[in-house]
């Protein structure tokens, strides 16, 4: 497969309509022509959270408006396009139908193939579009809004799950958290940066628990929530002991996804480290990984981290360079685990 191909990505397994265009060839590799995302945050915002009836219709006005500007910027035609990837799940069902309805509706009009990816290998191989040298195998940490998964990512296609949520994702555990202290939805960046800025640790919430294989964040949910009713005075009125609440937070959330992380890199002797999802971004995560000794991290630019199209074109491209992108039925999943994909 030596011809370049250009590729068109479509992203909607959620609240984010994305889309992106990229080159590749065994050659001269992955190459980004352009990318866009239409954030519904706002619209979502009113309600709290994400209302997918709402999500599905925004992406349906949304994805035909940012390829046609995508189009213009890049001035890609379409007709020049190879082949389009489209995320198949999982994620919310009417949202990814849309997404795929366009996919199915443009390949048509171009005679192209269409491919069905992965959302969660998405931001599995996010942090290898920028970073040449992570190199397989690799440990790999996906914090999201929706996922919490740490992952032995072997080669393309090959991902063993080391340990999962089996409740809340810690970017829910951040936004729950956020919710409980007044701030607006989402929260888990604003809750991050006021935690940031705490100097002293007077709050202490419990070690969350620590003997199971798996994530959880629903005890420390309660013990968050009864610590707030126990001084929501203090915490209404003033700001230094509000950062300190929030910075007792933030360590709860990163010490779980550390000590998991830990035990991993001990059980496994592996030495690089990848972070991905739109909790990939809080820095003082960043930095507690960054300090891990003799390891290597590695982190996608914080556009990469959230939602996006780029990384599900990087997915159907090195699965096509892997001899792996497979054009079989192309139904939605809501449901679909990473380690399934093969
Ligand atoms: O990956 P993403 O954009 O969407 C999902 O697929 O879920 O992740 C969004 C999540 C939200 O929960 C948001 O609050 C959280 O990532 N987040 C953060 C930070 N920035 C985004 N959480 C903690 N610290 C941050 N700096
Ligand atoms: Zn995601």
């Amino acid at each position: 497969m030596d011809k370049v191909k250009t590729i068109l990505a479509i992203e909607s397994s959620c609240d984010e309509s994305a889309v992106a265009l990229a080159s590749f060839s065994r050659a001269e590799g992955f190459k980004l022509i352009g990318h866009q995302i239409s954030s519904q945050i706002d619209v979502h915002r009113l309600y709290g959270g994400v209302v997918p009836e709402i999500a599905s219709r925004e992406h349906l006005k949304n994805l035909p408006i940012i390829i046609d500007q995508l189009c213009r910027d890049t001035q890609v035609d379409l007709k020049a396009l190879d082949l389009i990837a489209v995320t198949r799940g999982p994620g919310l069902k009417g949202c990814l139908l849309i997404g795929l309805g366009v996919a199915q509706g443009l390949a048509a009009a171009i005679d192209k193939p269409v491919y069905g990816i992965n959302h969660i290998e998405g931001h599995v191989l996010a942090p290898l579009m920028e970073n040449p040298d992570l190199k397989f195998p690799f440990l790999e940490l996906i914090v999201s809004g929706g996922h919490t998964e740490l992952l032995l990512v072997r080669a393309v296609g090959d991902y063993q799950v080391l340990a999962r949520t089996m409740d809340d994702a810690a970017g829910e555990a951040f936004d729950k958290s956020a919710h409980l202290l007044g701030f607006p939805y989402p929260g888990g960046a604003a809750l991050a940066q006021l935690a940031d800025t705490a100097v002293n640790r007077s709050f202490k919430l419990p070690k969350v628990m620590r003997e199971h294989d798996d994530f959880s964040f629903s005890g420390l949910k309660t013990a968050i929530f009864q610590l707030v009713r126990k001084h929501q005075a203090v915490l209404d009125i003033d700001p230094s002991q509000r950062a300190e609440f929030c910075a007792a937070i933030q360590d709860a959330i990163i010490d779980t996804l550390l000590h998991k992380l830990q035990q991993a890199l001990d059980r496994t002797g592996i030495k690089q480290i990848a972070l991905s999802g739109g909790v990939a971004a809080n820095k003082a995560l960043r930095e507690r990984i960054k300090k891990l000794r003799e390891v290597e991290s590695f982190f996608p630019s914080p556009i990469f981290c959230t939602d996006n199209a780029a990384m599900i074109a990087f997915v159907a491209a090195q699965r096509m360079l892997n001899d792996k992108l497979k054009q079989d039925s192309i139904e939605v999943l809501s449901r679909w685990p990473v380690e399934e994909v093969g």
